[in-house]
């Protein structure tokens, strides 16, 4: 997990010098706000003035079960810690709750750019694309992390089916360091 904590930071910049200044960012998948505070923070140093909004449940599931003791689980510590660090952001949102189920929330072409970094097997990766495609803007981007396919089969399968399946090409996503991304 710490070396997944600093991979996403080449990605982030790309990003932040990509989008306008008062972009709307929404990340699927926040953990305890590492990557989302790094984004607030690297974006404001570019005079960006973006509005994040993050999703995730924080509830135990096997990938992230072993980062905290069970009685830190109970005591809802991850959710607890993400809160303390993003208390000082007034420009992060969150919303708590299964990830395909929150997208409902969302209206249509509402984002910038959509960040997936939720659950990593096909299953979630699958849903979580489809829910949240309709959501990004045209011109608009969606990406997401971890798609190396010795470490998460599932997630480089389901990306790419997607791929096939609205682009007619499984390469239609392309690879920025260990991220996909794609343009609306
Ligand atoms: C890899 S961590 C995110 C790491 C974070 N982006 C960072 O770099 O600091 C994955 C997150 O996805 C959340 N998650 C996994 N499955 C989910 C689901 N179905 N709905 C909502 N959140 C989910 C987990 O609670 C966890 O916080």
């Amino acid at each position: 997990m710490n070396n997944e904590i600093t991979g996403f930071k080449n990605f982030y910049d790309h990003m932040i010098d990509q989008l306008d200044t008062k972009s709307s960012w929404l990340e699927v998948g926040a953990w305890l706000g590492n990557s989302i505070t790094y984004a607030a923070n690297e974006s404001k140093k570019k005079n960006k003035h973006f509005n994040f909004t993050v999703v995730d449940q924080w509830k135990k599931y096997d990938e992230l079960a072993n980062f905290f003791s069970i009685e830190e689980w109970n005591n809802d510590l991850p959710y607890q810690t993400f809160l303390e660090n993003i208390k000082s952001y007034d420009n992060i949102n969150y919303r708590r709750g299964i990830s395909w189920e929150v997208a409902e929330s969302f209206n249509d072409n509402s984002f910038d750019f959509i960040f997936i970094d939720g659950a990593h097997d096909y299953d979630s990766v699958y849903k979580d694309i489809r829910a949240y495609w309709p959501k990004v803007k045209l011109g608009g981007w969606f990406a997401g992390d971890d798609f190396r396919k010795g470490d998460f089969p599932g997630l480089e399968k389901a990306v790419r089916e997607w791929s096939e399946e609205i682009f007619g090409s499984r390469k239609a996503v392309q690879r920025f360091g260990r991220c996909w991304m794609i343009r609306k």
